[in-house]
């Protein structure tokens, strides 16, 4: 059977450059990069290398690069390593943090934690395309407020936020800013000093990287608790002997993203707008997330009487791999919180799909999801008690 791999969202393919990287440091390169011979020093330089690649995708210094084990442990050592340090200065500078209502549950999840612990978190509405009302960000912050986190572009919907104008107004608060950059990191050109960005999180497994490897940019001067503690490591912020594999794979993938940036996000547009184009045809079928201002490589449908699930499960049968909410979510069921946010009501919110393109997609692929949805979806209504047309 032919199979079409449409779920680069949830994860990519490690790229053979980047896997021919990686190889040699399981086993002839094995050094622990803390150790002071000859093989730390051969697994330490890798290190540094590859930190020289992630700072250079997203211009900051090397230094400023700490290595995490994913986008989720990058979220969670930006968000509670601030709210921790600031917890003891809440006296000088309060307890307020501002988020927005559809993020990734990896900084959804942590803003909730600390609200238990006696944070204050705002999160922000969103329009019906997903993005932030920058007027709403101003109207929020209070001199208590010290973090304002909003991802850069949404994993379910790939709506791309006004990262700069919500960057320019954190600076005239002096308000810290982390954004969460693991979907747009390579599809999207990104300078944190220009965007005024103080924290950033990105993932390797999303850009042609290994899983299990993650970057956090920590602009030079802030101040983070560590959320694990031992040897030190990564200037204390993050103690574990380091993946040298794994952040070598996550340098190489930020080289060959950065390098082929252009390219691919073109090639991908074309075929996300065929493919955009092809599926709307379909009676009742609707774009979710903005018609312009969306990652490159995501095209996020709902359908009137059709259940997502089902639709997901018979793509799969045709070999399709596709997704009906973010990758974590997916199996649990739960309506999508971005839906919601963006005022899908739950009915049609379950008959969602999305489907993420990657640098490897052809267009034979996209004619072939093309050909086969349009009676998928037929059949399903014809199941339907939703559907009486
Ligand atoms: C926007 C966003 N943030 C964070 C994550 C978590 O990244 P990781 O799987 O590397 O922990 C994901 C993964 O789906 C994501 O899409």
């Amino acid at each position: 059977m032919k199979k079409v791999y449409l779920d680069y969202g949830a994860t990519t393919p490690v790229d053979k450059d980047v896997l021919n990287e990686i190889l040699p440091f399981f086993h002839e390169r094995f050094g622990n990069a803390s150790s002071i011979h000859s093989y730390g020093k051969e697994a330490f330089d890798a290190v540094e290398n590859a930190r020289e690649k992630v700072s250079d995708i997203i211009n900051c210094k090397a230094n400023e690069i700490v290595f995490t084990s994913g986008g989720t442990e990058s979220d969670n050592l930006a968000i509670k390593g601030v709210a921790y340090i600031n917890k003891d200065k809440r006296k000088t500078k309060g307890n307020h943090i501002i988020t927005s209502a559809i993020e990734h549950p990896a900084v959804l999840e942590t803003c909730r934690h600390l609200e238990k612990q006696g944070f204050n978190v705002k999160y922000l509405p969103v329009d019906k395309y997903g993005i932030v009302n920058t007027k709403d960000l101003e109207d929020a912050i209070s001199a208590n407020t010290f973090l304002v986190t909003i991802m850069y572009a949404n994993n379910e919907i790939g709506t791309v936020e006004p990262i700069e104008e919500l960057g320019k107004i954190t600076k005239e608060h002096n308000v810290l800013f982390h954004t969460d950059a693991v979907q747009a990191i390579t599809k999207i050109s990104i300078d944190v000093i220009k965007l005024n960005i103080d924290l950033l999180s990105v993932s390797a497994h999303k850009i042609y990287g290994p899983k299990g490897t993650g970057a956090l940019y920590v602009k030079n001067g802030i101040k983070l608790e560590p959320t694990a503690h031992g040897g030190g490591h990564e200037k204390g912020l993050r103690s574990s002997t380091l993946n040298t594999p794994g952040i070598v794979g996550i340098g190489k993938a930020c080289e060959i993203g950065k390098k082929r940036m252009k390219k691919d996000t073109f090639y991908m547009k074309i075929l996300r707008d065929k493919l955009i184009k092809n599926v709307l045809e379909i009676e009742e079928s609707y774009l979710n997330g903005h018609p312009e201002k969306r990652l490159a490589n995501n095209a996020h449908f709902r359908f009137t009487a059709v259940e997502g699930e089902s639709l997901n499960l018979m793509l799969d049968d045709k070999g399709i791999a596709a997704a009906t909410g973010s990758a974590c979510s997916s199996k649990k069921l739960q309506t999508s919180h971005v839906l919601l946010a963006i005022g899908v009501n739950p009915k049609e919110a379950h008959g969602s799909i999305r489907f993420t393109l990657g640098k490897y997609t052809s267009k034979e692929e996209i004619e072939y999801v093309s050909d086969a949805l349009p009676e998928i979806v037929k059949r399903l209504r014809k199941m339907s008690p939703l559907w009486n047309r």
